[in-house]
């Protein structure tokens, strides 16, 4: 799955999907409804779960770049700022003139290291197929997809899928997605990727309570070929390889459970970037956990390497 570009430039791994700004107030303990109270610290993080998994790329050692909307405006400056120090290539369409950067609040405990979201996205129209397409494909071997606007996406991975028929073996991009959220319309995506990582309420809600069963349940709705992962917060990771077979990994706890936002993100990027470099399924699952438990241990992403 290694690749070199034209010009022997080291091939990327693009995550297409979301950048907001997350706001996070730290706090000893989680507040009572219509309390005032004061928190331990607070700051601005460039959030979203591709963006947040590019952070991870980048810092794991895997050339990677962005692919999503942005509005213009001092907000945009902050994330294209914080993509720089990261060294994370940006593709955004066009800075999206009248509308308002999706942004978090985020309460963040650290008595018991949980991460309350309340997120505002009110206009910012998604990555269409059409933007796209306006992106060089052979820059890349891997292409991962936050699900989100699924019928789009599943034209971008038509597209990708066209690119791969007309490429020799070296040069197929790997396909990846991520179905999170419990929607409906993101399931469509599960047969049109290699790797389909499916989150913990996803699994619950069509009715699975272990990661086991929602693996050997959703297995039928892959392609041939595909594996598919469930990560279970403290219960670690589960997966099934393309020929049935199931594996796990149990979480590495940090000495203190401090930040967890992120920890789905976290995962991912280290899974995909080890899977991007030849490692068995297995192996990556364990190093996605390995590199999300540690994360857990502190806030941010900067301590991850
Ligand atoms: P999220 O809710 O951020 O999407 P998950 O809860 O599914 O993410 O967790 C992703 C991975 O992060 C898990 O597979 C696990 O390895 C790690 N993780 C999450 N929470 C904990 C925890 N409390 N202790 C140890 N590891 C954790
Ligand atoms: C974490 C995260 C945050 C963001 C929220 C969006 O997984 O990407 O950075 O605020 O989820 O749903």
């Amino acid at each position: 799955m290694e690749g070199q570009g034209e010009h022997h430039k080291p091939k990327k791994i693009l995550c297409v999907g979301l950048v907001c700004l997350d706001i996070i107030s730290v706090v000893d303990a989680f507040p009572q409804e219509d309390s005032d109270s004061r928190c331990v610290s607070q700051r601005w993080q460039r959030g979203g779960n591709a963006s947040n998994s590019c952070t991870v790329l980048s810092l794991l050692g895997s050339p990677c770049a962005f692919m999503g909307s942005l509005c213009a405006g001092p907000v945009a400056s902050f994330i294209l700022e914080d993509f720089q120090r990261f060294q994370v290539e940006v593709h955004s369409p066009h800075e999206r003139a009248a509308c308002v950067t999706p942004t978090s609040l985020v309460i963040s405990s650290a008595a018991t290291g949980s991460r309350t979201i309340l997120h505002m996205n009110s206009n910012i129209p998604d990555v269409t197929c059409e933007d796209f397409s306006a992106v060089d494909l052979s820059a890349f071997k891997w292409i991962h997809w936050e699900g989100r606007n699924a019928d789009e996406q599943l034209k971008m991975m038509a597209e990708v899928a066209r690119y791969n028929a007309a490429s020799p073996p070296q040069h197929r991009i790997v396909v990846s997605v991520e179905i999170e959220k419990p929607r409906e319309k993101l399931y469509q995506l599960f047969p049109h990727a290699d790797v389909v990582f499916v989150s913990k309420d996803v699994a619950r809600h069509l009715g699975f309570h272990t990661p086991q069963s929602a693996l050997q349940g959703l297995r039928g709705r892959l392609r041939a070929g595909a594996v598919m992962i469930c990560p279970w917060a403290e219960k670690g990771a589960d997966a099934v390889d393309a020929d049935g077979t199931l594996l796990h990994s149990d979480a590495f706890p940090p000495e203190r459970l401090l930040d967890t936002l992120g920890a789905g993100d976290t995962f991912n990027a280290a899974v995909i970037h080890k899977l991007a470099n030849g490692c068995r399924l297995q192996d990556a699952l364990t190093f996605g956990c390995r590199v999300a438990g540690t994360k857990c241990g502190f806030h941010g992403y900067d301590g991850i390497a």
